[in-house]
């Protein structure tokens, strides 16, 4: 199906969701302040993929991206890795509360699909 809608009134805070849009798995994780607060004092020029947190979320407080490690298509895991993210277990891949690459062989950042918010607590990826 080309759109998807979440309930985002169902993922409390500090939790991951994980839902499946065109195949791929999209993560959803509504960030704690505390999360929001590291993700946008990364020092972004000094990083491989460099990008500032507000060019990748809509509202801070969820961060939506696929599911995909940029190296070579696995799945990475949530709240693991060096940096408060995600870990890639294929070959070690660790990416910070914002999606971006910070250790290991992946080349990019975490993709951002294409997302809106029709209404307070509703996503609709696609
Ligand atoms: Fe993720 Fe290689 S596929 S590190």
């Amino acid at each position: 199906q080309a759109k998807v809608e979440v309930d985002l009134a169902t993922i409390p805070e500090g939790k991951n969701v994980i839902i499946k849009w065109r195949g791929k798995p999209v993560f959803i994780r509504h960030r704690t302040a505390e999360e929001i607060k590291e993700a946008e004092s990364a020092n972004w020029q000094s990083l491989r993929d460099p990008q500032k947190d507000e060019d990748r979320v809509k509202k801070p407080e969820w961060l939506i991206m696929l599911g995909v490690c940029t190296h070579l298509g696995c799945v990475p895991i949530g709240e693991a890795g060096d940096f408060g993210g995600w870990f890639c277990p294929c070959h070690g891949s660790h990416y910070d509360i914002s999606g971006r690459i910070r250790k290991g062989p992946a080349p990019l950042n975490l993709e951002i699909p294409e997302y809106d918010f029709p209404e307070e607590t509703s996503l609709v990826i696609g």
